[in-house]
């Protein structure tokens, strides 16, 4: 049975990219959340405090666990559907639930334990059908444009011992909800293996972290283009691209009607119609990122992905100067290391004043 001196009842446990432990720690320390990393990789412990934290270097947030056991699959599935039952019978909120593993966190798409996983899920379904019919008719598959209102997830961490979360969601300015809709907070990102480059997931990241996508027709300017990893995703998703690099971008990108390739300093971009979208992973400073999120005002496009990247330690306040700019230039925002991300954020941006996401 697992050793579960790293975590107690009612602490927070957060789920950042494995291998990226110690920003999240660091963040977490920052913010007075008595942070401990974990026997996981992609895990890490915080104090009881924690729970309402929102920490840019999360990717997911278990609030309040409680550790269950049971020495058979039955023991522990009724053991995690009392516990659904006994927080959420009092309440009339629709609900979803994740079944994690220790190798989901770090991506692994088939991992170890999955069987067992999936039958203590099957005997806590039957256990509500049977016992909370009512209960059991509120669950639905959350997404980031409708998540739930609740969220249950539980982490089996051996054939014997689980941790379980149920906590309300809370809506964001930018982006669906927190906890993440999103099982472990990973965005599912189809392989594109004809793409020039591989940053092409970090954009539909972007997309998952806004929870809205481009639509067809839509305008979309992607600075620091080259060689064309976020434009062809722009252009999968039928938006018109003005792309803009000192670098060229792949030959069937420029040879694209929809494409329009613009050789020069993407700092310099001024628009020439409304745009819908900015996007950006220029390889810049972050003081010239922060210059860019202050001209968002003049940009104006409805919504936006930029990174900001770190040469060495991560600049927390060039990330909080960010967000407060482009606050300033009338944009929600939030910032987030996605899963893609390297020693970079995410800033995924929202026009304020408009309806929330479509
Ligand atoms: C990480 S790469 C972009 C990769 C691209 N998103 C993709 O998926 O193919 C960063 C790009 O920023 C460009 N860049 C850096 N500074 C620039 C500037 N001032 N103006 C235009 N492009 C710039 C570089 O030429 C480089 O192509």
């Amino acid at each position: 049975m697992a050793d579960l001196a790293w975590i107690g009842a009612g602490e927070t446990a957060f789920v950042c990219r494995h291998g990226h432990e110690a920003p999240l720690v660091e963040e977490l320390h920052r913010l007075g959340a008595a942070p401990r990393p974990t026997p996981l990789p992609g895990l890490v412990a915080a104090s009881s405090a924690a729970a309402d934290l929102d920490p840019v270097w999360a990717l997911q947030t278990l609030p309040r666990v409680r550790v269950l056991r049971g020495a058979s699959v039955r023991a522990l599935a009724e053991a995690a559907a009392e516990g659904l039952s006994e927080r959420l019978d009092a309440t009339e909120a629709s609900w979803d639930w994740h079944w994690l593993l220790p190798a989901t966190l770090r991506g692994n798409p088939r991992p170890p334990m999955q069987r067992r996983a999936g039958l203590v899920q099957a005997g806590a379904a039957d256990w509500l059908q049977r016992r909370r019919r009512r209960l059991a008719r509120r669950r639905v598959d959350g997404s980031p444009v409708q998540p739930a209102e609740y969220l249950a997830q539980h982490l089996l961490l051996d054939a014997e011992t689980m941790l379980q979360s149920v906590a309300p969601c809370r809506r964001l300015a930018v982006g669906s909800s927190w906890p993440s809709p999103l099982p472990a907070g990973h965005a599912a990102v189809p392989d594109d293996p004809a793409a020039p480059a591989s940053s092409y997931r970090k954009l539909e990241e972007g997309f998952a972290l806004l929870g809205r996508w481009p639509a067809a027709g839509e305008l979309a300017v992607d600075l620091g283009a080259s060689p064309g990893g976020w434009t062809r995703v722009l252009r999968r998703y039928g938006a018109r691209v003005i792309a803009v690099d000192r670098a060229p971008l792949a030959a069937d990108l420029e040879a694209d009607a929809d494409v329009d390739a613009r050789i020069g300093d993407a700092f310099r971009f001024e628009p020439d119609a409304p745009l819908d979208w900015l996007v950006s992973d220029i390889v810049a400073y972050p003081e010239r990122i922060i210059e860019l999120l202050g001209s968002l005002g003049t940009l104006a496009p409805e919504r936006g992905v930029v990174q900001m990247k770190f040469r060495g330690d991560v600049d927390w306040a060039a990330i909080d100067t960010g967000l407060q700019t482009a606050a300033g230039q009338g944009y929600a925002a939030r910032a987030r290391h996605v899963f893609n991300d390297k020693n970079e954020v995410t800033i995924a941006l929202r026009r304020a004043g408009k309806e929330a996401i479509r």
